[in-house]
């Protein structure tokens, strides 16, 4: 793999994707397409040299913009780039449509037009809706689509337009599907990030509903790794669901959190519930294990203290990402707590 390119690197994912496939490929070069989008931030970028890495700040859904960044000889193409918060997409899905299924097709375009060698889509488990609280049910490769919210129908729909590309075109595409990432740079309007900083703040940390629903989580660099392996690796046209066989309910991580940051509980407070709100996540994460020889490196315990050591170690991050947008977003979602 020696030319990459990679969309949305300037994301959580995306970021950590970018670091490790420079340290695990010596020789490869990565062109790093992002619209830096409030959520992009070139500070998740902060040590990684121009030598092997270039940036260009550009929309996945402007054909042109796209054409112009891919050369011909691009080994892979990795697309990150999305919309991907799911209250966001409940506020206003315009953004999702455009991104995450536009976007996409306008890669899948570009990336036949260029010859790309492998197009490998970033996806969620969320495009197969949510479990019942039966220990024993589990999403597999086969479960069926049932996105409950915009954003995990914008990301289903992303999903049908690769599928499209391998079957009419003869693509090679590969799609993996994951839970909820957790770790360093991730954006503090999702869960676990928004808890630390706020319990770093000593600010309430808001649970939607009864605080019971159910994440499978797993560290980011663990998901990278099994992203790097479904692109060397993996078989063309196929799907691979990646878990770490990490269930928690909301309440239970932020209690854990708490008590790492040694902060009292009285700092919950729960709220209205999101709307429509899905209950439980869980992978089986089978296929990835026995056919790519993947396993998660950290355990939950291992991740959340690197996770809440570099959140403690970096408030300069945490007070620019938490800049007058977010101050705004975060008003108008939560209003007074
Ligand atoms: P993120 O929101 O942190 O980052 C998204 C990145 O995409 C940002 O850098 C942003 O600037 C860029 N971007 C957005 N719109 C763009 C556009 N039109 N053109 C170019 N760049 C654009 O997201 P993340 O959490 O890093 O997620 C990355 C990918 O992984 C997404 O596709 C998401 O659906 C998927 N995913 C995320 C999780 C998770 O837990 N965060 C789990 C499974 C799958
Ligand atoms: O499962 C993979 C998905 O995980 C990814 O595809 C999405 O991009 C990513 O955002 C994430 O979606 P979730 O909706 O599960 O993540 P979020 O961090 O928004 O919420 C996690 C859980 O915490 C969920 O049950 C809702 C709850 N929650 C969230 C927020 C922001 C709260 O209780 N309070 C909050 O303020």
């Amino acid at each position: 793999m020696d030319k990459l390119f990679i969309t949305g690197g300037a994301g959580f994912i995306g970021s950590a994707f970018v670091s490790l496939a420079l340290a695990e490929f010596p020789r490869c070069q990565i062109t790093n397409f992002d619209a830096l989008t409030y959520a992009g931030n070139l500070d998740n970028l902060e040590g990684i040299g121009e030598h092997r890495h270039r940036f260009v700040r550009g929309d996945i859904a402007d054909r042109d913009a796209v054409l112009a960044a891919l050369g011909t000889e691009t080994d892979a193409l990795i697309n990150f780039a999305a919309e991907s918060h799911v209250d966001r997409s409940i506020a206003s899905a315009d953004e999702f449509l455009r991104t995450n299924i536009n976007g996409t097709q306008v890669l899948l375009d570009a990336g036949r037009a260029r010859g790309v060698r492998r197009f490998v889509q970033v996806s969620t488990d969320e495009v197969m809706g949510s479990l019942p609280e039966d220990e024993n049910a589990f999403f597999t490769e086969d479960s069926p689509f049932a996105p409950n919210s915009p954003y995990a129908a914008s990301k289903a729909a992303a999903e049908h337009l690769v599928r499209a590309a391998r079957h009419t075109f003869g693509l090679d595409t590969v799609i993996t599907r994951c839970g909820n990432n957790y770790g360093p740079r991730q954006f503090p309007e999702k869960f676990l990030p928004l808890m630390l900083s706020n319990a770093l703040g000593d600010e309430t940390i808001p649970v939607y509903g009864d605080g019971l629903n159910v994440r499978d989580w797993i560290y980011v660099e663990d998901h990278c790794r099994a992203i790097l392996l479904a692109l060397l690796e993996g078989r063309a046209g196929e799907t691979y669901n990646i878990g770490a066989r990490n269930e928690r309910r909301n309440l239970e991580v932020v209690e854990s959190v708490l008590r790492a940051l040694d902060k009292p509980s009285s700092l919950i407070k729960f709220v209205k519930d999101r709307p429509g709100h899905d209950r439980r996540y869980a992978i089986n994460p089978s296929k990835v294990e026995t056919e790519l020889g993947w396993r998660p490196r950290e355990t939950w315990e291992s991740g959340l203290q690197k996770t809440i050591r570099w959140y403690a170690d970096h408030p300069r991050w945490i007070e620019r990402a938490r800049n007058g947008d977010y101050r705004d977003y975060y008003a108008q979602h939560y209003g007074a707590l």
